[in-house]
């Protein structure tokens, strides 16, 4: 099957819905994904390669290294995605790939590898918005979440409260006005010279500290949105006030103490947000979904899976689910968007 072949092969056109194979394809920050899913929300195969070890020596993900990293990484990415799934191109009906938010470097790696599979055996491609992903993680096999939720969506570039009604639609209750959560723990972790990405690391030594030894503020803010830069600063100012060996001794009761008050802040906001709505379904999706105090303080919740918080291309698949294909050759113009 070269690039000069016309429509889909008779065995495709008869898959229907619930059984076509999407290959999803995800760039947008330091992981580079691909996974095969099916239209009933099967995962077949995910395949994630974190550059976190790339990028720790910086601190942060720079944009840059990124860039050329997942243009290293996405060609056998993929490969091993098909290989994991026992599956061949042919097997693919669809290409789902994130569009954006994220670095528009990165993005554009995975955007264009997507074009070019699907330019190839002229498949249909679904650009995905990378948090209508992070909600989809909630609607793979084997416990598929059915709306309507109050969705608490909290990564490392956004924290968000959404309410939603159905499978790709949603209406944004609440947002961060400055820095988001996992930024928030990734901040936080570098004060106290943690790894990164800090969630992990923070959420770790927080086991062994006390979350009470330090008062840190919840900020409070109007309506249902978040602040967590006066935080991090309240953080900063603890830090500075220890000298060295004390810092080294209070390092795990600081990490408690902080991490507390980021989750009292996203639990105090959906359980606001369940008041306001009448909505009783809770779910809560991204990075810092991740994040073990914060799953124990909302036990009803309906929280994605650990290996789907973080960022995946199965999430992005799924949401693919939900949305009507571009077919060929319409999506050759996109470009990819580094905000919404
Ligand atoms: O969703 P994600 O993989 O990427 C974005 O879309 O941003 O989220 C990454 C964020 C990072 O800020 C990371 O520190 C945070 O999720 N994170 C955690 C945990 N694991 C990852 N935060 C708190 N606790 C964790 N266990
Ligand atoms: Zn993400």
């Amino acid at each position: 099957m070269g690039p000069g072949r016309e429509g889909p092969t008779p065995s495709r056109r008869s898959r229907d819905r619930e059984s076509a194979v999407i290959l999803g394809i995800e760039t947008s920050c330091d992981e580079t994904a691909a996974a095969l899913c099916s239209g009933d929300g099967h995962i077949a195969s995910s395949v994630v390669s974190s550059q976190a070890d790339l990028h720790a020596r910086f601190g942060g993900v720079v944009p840059e290294v990124a860039s050329r990293r997942h243009l290293e990484l996405i060609a056998p990415v993929l490969r091993e995605a098909l290989a994991e799934a026992g599956a061949t191109l042919d097997d693919v009906d669809r290409i789902a790939v994130t569009q954006g938010p994220g670095l528009i470097g990165a993005l554009l790696v995975g955007l264009a590898a997507a074009k070019a599979v699907a330019w190839s055996r002229r498949l249909p491609l679904v650009p995905v918005d990378h948090l209508d992903g992070h909600v989809a993680s909630l609607y793979l096999q084997p416990e598929p979440v059915d709306p309507p939720f109050i969705c608490l969506l909290a990564s490392g570039g956004h924290t968000m409260l959404l309410r939603v009604r159905a499978h790709a639609e949603h209406e944004l209750l609440g947002t961060t006005l400055d820095d988001a959560a996992g930024e928030a723990f990734d901040k936080g972790a570098r004060l106290l010279g943690l790894g990164y990405p800090g969630g992990r690391e923070i959420d770790r030594l927080a086991r062994e500290g006390d979350p009470t030894a330090f008062a840190f503020p919840v900020a409070r803010v109007p309506g249902l949105d978040f602040s967590f830069s006066g935080l991090k600063t309240a953080l900063l100012y603890a830090v500075r006030r220890l000298a060295p060996s004390e810092l080294e001794r209070r390092r795990a009761d600081l990490a408690a103490s902080y991490q507390q008050a980021i989750v009292r802040a996203l639990a105090g906001r959906v359980g606001e947000a369940v008041e306001q709505t009448g909505l009783e379904q809770v779910a809560v999706v991204g990075g810092v979904a991740a994040n073990s105090k914060l799953r124990e303080s909302l036990p009803g919740a309906a929280l994605a899976p650990l290996a789907l918080c973080t960022d995946n291309a199965a999430m992005i698949a799924s949401a693919a689910r939900f949305v009507e294909p571009l077919p060929y050759p319409a999506y050759l113009g996109l470009d990819a968007y580094a905000s919404r």
